[in-house]
């Protein structure tokens, strides 16, 4: 591993700070349609900020491996319109009224016209991608889109069912890790890395995404609504059993299984408090088993970058591990 010391957050920002401006002035023409609900919509998510993480990570993958054009502020803002585009359907699909602290699409404007805004916005993202006339970044970008689909499809299959860790993991990969490995190599095609760089920038995405939505289940299941800016114990509710629960369940008494299943069933803590759940994971040291296996995504992420030239880059690099598992939101 890399001796280098790992950065700051301040660091990172300052960083990447024009960058990081020119893809929120790129994100807002892409926002505006000739149809205006479209755009009242496509704004109304853009002004709601997010922790831009994605375009983060593509910046940080193109700039480690010495790029300096232009590519890196289009693809950034298509990987954050390819993420706001799944999390407008996703909002719809979990039924979620509030995103970002706020309230969410779909609570402002109805299903029907969020369904609409968030496949215009698949298209604008591929519009602005065409633009690098680079075959391999459309190749790359409808491989993942049809993966994320099909995450959000066999979660939906899946729900009430006590899945098994390689299912979780399954899906996971497809809802949120693979946006996070395509975003690394997009950066990495940009640069015109070798392929074994491009293969290490993914395999680092990979665990970071992974690390990351294990985190995010864990929040759901720990954080405040305020804090989280979303709906908390939303996962339960919704019938999805993730990494905690699914360790309890794995590892708990034929009690434990019974009271989860329950909830599972019934989508609802009507016949099982949220405390009774809690005092399920406490007791099997559930959150601190899922803490542990997103700890090990950031050490295995860090470790793909062992052959990266040593830059600024890659120290940012090196930190967002630790920011993805010590988040609170
Ligand atoms: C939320 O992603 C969806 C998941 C993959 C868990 P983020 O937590 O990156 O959402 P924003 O963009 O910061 O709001
Ligand atoms: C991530 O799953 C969904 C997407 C990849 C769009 P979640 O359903 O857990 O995301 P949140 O918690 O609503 O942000
Ligand atoms: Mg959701
Ligand atoms: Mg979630």
């Amino acid at each position: 591993m890399s001796t280098l010391a790992i950065a700051t957050a301040r660091e990172i920002f300052d960083l990447l700070r024009d960058d990081l401006v020119a893809i929120e002035q790129e994100l807002g023409r892409d926002a505006a349609s000739g149809v205006s609900t479209i755009t009242e919509i496509a704004e109304y998510l853009r002004e709601g900020g997010g922790k831009r993480i994605r375009p983060m990570l593509l910046l940080l993958s193109a700039h480690a491996l010495g790029y300096a054009g232009q590519g890196a502020i289009r693809l950034g803002a298509v990987v954050e319109m390819v993420h706001t585009a799944t999390l407008v359907h996703d909002d719809i699909i979990d039924g979620a009224d509030i995103r970002r602290g706020r309230p969410s699409a779909n609570t402002t404007w109805g299903n029907e016209k969020c369904v609409l805004a968030g496949d215009w916005l698949y298209m604008q993202a591929f519009k602005v991608a065409l633009e690098e006339k680079d075959l391999r970044v459309l190749d790359l970008l409808i491989g993942l889109t049809q993966q994320m689909v099909e995450g959000e499809l066999l979660q939906i299959q899946k729900l009430g069912k006590a899945v098994s860790e390689a299912e979780y993991y399954d899906l996971i990969f497809r809802k949120t890790a693979c946006l996070f490995a395509v975003s690394m190599r997009l950066g990495a095609i940009l640069a015109g890395s070798t392929e074994a760089q491009e293969t290490s920038l993914a395999a680092y995405g990979r665990a970071v995404g992974l690390a990351f939505q294990i985190v995010d289940d864990v929040l759901d299941l720990t954080a405040t609504e305020e804090v989280l800016g979303k709906p908390v114990a939303s996962d339960l509710r919704e019938g999805k059993a993730t990494l905690a629960v699914i360790h309890s369940i794995d590892h708990g008494t034929a009690a434990d299984r019974q009271t989860i299943q329950r909830v599972l069933d019934d989508r609802s803590f009507e016949h099982v408090t949220r405390e009774q759940i809690q005092q399920i994971l406490v007791r099997n040291s559930s959150v601190e088993y899922a803490m542990s296996v997103a700890d090990r995504y950031a050490e295995q992420a860090r470790q793909a970058l062992a052959s990266l030239p040593d830059s600024e880059f890659k120290r940012s690099l090196l930190w967002v591990p630790d920011f993805v598992v010590a988040r609170d939101k």
